[in-house]
């Protein structure tokens, strides 16, 4: 068992080989075999870079962008980057936030707090927008308007714009779903909101960074940007297709006007005055140094290359989708998603059948008539393993016929049907997890899990995951506890040489091996000099343009989803199925051991060496 504050310091590369150890019981973020959580560009060098970049700035605060102007810099430099991208001009502002889920939060108090005439605000979103707009209903306390999505699982204008009152402070859609990857009317949506004068949110946190490559590449998809006019916010992660690391968002504003309400100011205390443009005061700049260096290196000839392999990546799948009897796509894959449903198929027991060969889908939910689909984010890095899912998937569906639904055991299903979310005790939860089999750990069968969960009602759903997951997140036990300072199990950790820059750590020569055996390892001593702070705030430009500007590829025709959909009620309406794309393959190995220090600055699109095997992870 791990002990994060051991009686005494563990040398620092018994540490590291420990957290190389924790890391191989994950799914791997590398090497194209993971369809949800991960963004993976499969570029040789580019983690290690944004690694440097991430230690580099890890220690500055970005509480305050006076003392630390060179995360100023770079905010700028990122935000107008994806203004850039996304049809901003020079009235465009932005924050730079740690995730896709702030800075909806963020538009919601903007758009919130631009009305405090109101007692009761109003969010109206169409069915499918993500959940973590519920979130920031939920914890601005604004109430949430869930209007039904049309059967093509888009949103409903006419449908939206009957839910549209008098309180309504923001309108939100998005660009594309993440559920299913279908870009939602814009262009109407906006109108709408527009001609109420009402704020329009485009959520194209999961998209954004590659829709308008995408478009670039000929895709017929819609405007979703400011070119669109009435969009009045836009936010895009920068560690989802801008393959950042983990902890970068952009909320775009039309306007500075619009911005102000995001701001949280006080000087009602007696210490600083807080001025903070997002949630958190004090910040890390590893994240956001490490975003510049992904965007800096990848460029926009780059984010067009991976968008390229990933749309190849796409078309193969879905075609493998197309080709499988049992199967079928339940959205046209016109973005980076496949979503794929059954057609007499148990897909809880098919995704753990993929799963056995490698293949980590998502299971999703049946919700309202929305029946359990499949989710699969595709990343550049699929391009090189997409060739072998058709027959994987085949064998995969031949399996899970076979096997049947998932078995789950009697009195478990007579439990769980007797069951509200009001008698979901920890007790209860010990339970069904020892009658499922979680008991040990082990998560590679769900399909009993799933199975039951999927005809829970969503409440039932949200008690029995909530108590889970607070099942699992139970301290480690301390069986040791440091001493007072001075006594003589209370080692000194070596002194901090040097607030500058370290050197990469390597696999071959972790910069803790140098570190006594009994201390807590500090820098190297071949660290750089101490970092002065710049006398003015340096410009940075994040994405170079070394294949020409951002062209704003023309509005194609939208497609209106029929208005199946009544004013305020959360239930969507059925969804339909519809072909996608045609295919070619691509093969790759992925994965490989780090480069030497220099050679992150080769060629920017160099793919990861094909040593390892493919779902090994690189980092
Ligand atoms: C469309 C959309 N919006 C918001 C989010 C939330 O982003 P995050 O997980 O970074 O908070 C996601 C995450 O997948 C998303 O797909």
């Amino acid at each position: 068992m791990f002990e994060a504050l051991p009686a005494t310091g563990v040398p620092g590369d018994q540490i590291l080989a420990e957290l190389r150890e924790l890391r191989a019981a994950d799914l791997p973020t590398h090497g194209g075999r993971l369809f949800a959580y991960v963004y993976d560009p499969a570029l040789d060098g580019l983690d290690e870079l944004a690694h440097a970049a991430y230690a580099i700035s890890a220690h500055v605060n970005g509480l305050d962008p006076t003392a630390f102007p060179s995360l100023l810099a770079m905010e700028n430099a990122l935000v107008g980057a994806a203004a850039g991208l996304l049809g901003g001009d020079e009235r465009t502002v932005g924050s730079v936030t740690s995730g896709g889920t702030e800075s909806l939060i963020l538009a919601v108090k903007a758009a919130r707090d631009s009305r405090p005439d109101l007692t009761t605000p109003r969010l109206v979103i169409p069915s499918t927008a993500h959940a973590a707009f519920a979130k920031a209903a939920h914890y601005l306390r604004v109430a949430l308007d869930v209007v039904p999505v049309g059967s093509d699982l888009r949103a409903d204008p006419a449908a939206m714009a009957t839910a549209i009152g008098a309180d309504t402070v923001l309108v939100a859609a998005s660009a594309p779903s993440y559920a299913h990857g279908v870009v939602d009317p814009i262009t109407e949506v906006a109108a709408i909101a527009a001609d109420r004068g009402v704020r329009f949110h485009v959520d194209a946190c999961f998209g954004g960074w590659v829709l308008p490559y995408l478009r670039r590449l000929g895709a017929d998809l819609p405007a979703f940007d400011f070119t669109v006019p009435g969009v009045t916010s836009i936010s895009v992660d920068l560690h989802k297709y801008a393959y950042a690391p983990k902890g970068v968002s952009i909320l775009l504003h039309r306007d500075e006007a619009l911005r102000l309400p995001q701001y949280f100011a006080y000087a009602g205390w007696p210490g600083y005055t807080m001025i903070n443009p997002i949630i958190s005061s004090t910040r890390s700049g590893g994240p956001i140094a490490a975003a510049l260096a992904t965007l800096r290196h990848i460029g926009d000839a780059g984010y067009l290359e991976l968008a390229a392999r990933t749309r190849e990546a796409v078309s193969v799948l879905a075609d493998a989708v197309r080709a499988t009897d049992g199967v079928r796509l339940f959205t046209p894959a016109e973005t980076s998603v496949v979503c794929l449903a059954s057609d007499g198929v148990d897909l809880f027991v098919l995704a753990d059948e993929l799963a056995a060969r490698g293949w980590h889908t998502q299971p999703q939910m049946a919700f309202a008539e929305i029946p359990a689909t499949i989710h699969l984010t595709v990343t550049a890095s699929v391009a090189s393993t997409a060739g072998g899912f058709g027959p994987d998937l085949a064998a995969a569906v031949a399996a899970a016929r076979a096997a049947g639904p998932a078995d789950i055991p009697a009195p478990l299903l007579e439990a769980a049907a007797a069951l509200t979310p009001e008698l979901v005790t920890p007790e209860l939860i010990g339970g069904l997890a020892e009658g499922l089999g979680l008991g040990t750990g082990d998560f590679t069968r769900m399909a009993a899990v799933n199975s039951l969960l999927n005809v829970a009602p969503p409440a039932l759903r949200e008690a029995l995951l909530t108590g889970f997951l607070s099942m699992l997140q139970r301290p480690t036990p301390a069986t040791a506890r440091p001493g007072t300072p001075g006594s003589a199990d209370s080692p000194s950790p070596s002194p901090r040489s040097t607030d500058g820059p370290s050197p990469v750590p390597t696999s071959s020569a972790p910069p803790a091996s140098a570190a006594p055996a009994s201390a807590v390892s500090a820098a190297p001593a071949s660290a750089g000099p101490v970092s002065a702070k710049p006398a003015s705030t340096p410009t940075v430009s994040a994405a170079p343009a070394s294949a020409g500007p951002v062209s704003a590829a023309p509005a194609s025709a939208v497609s209106t989803a029929p208005a199946s959909a009544g004013p305020v009620s959360a239930a969507p309406a059925s969804a339909g199925s519809v072909p996608a794309a045609p295919a070619s393959a691509a093969a790759a190995g992925q994965a490989g051991d780090l480069p030497p220090a220099g050679a992150f600055f080769g060629h920017p699109l160099r793919r990861r060496g094909s040593a390892a095997p493919p779902d090994a992870d690189a980092e």
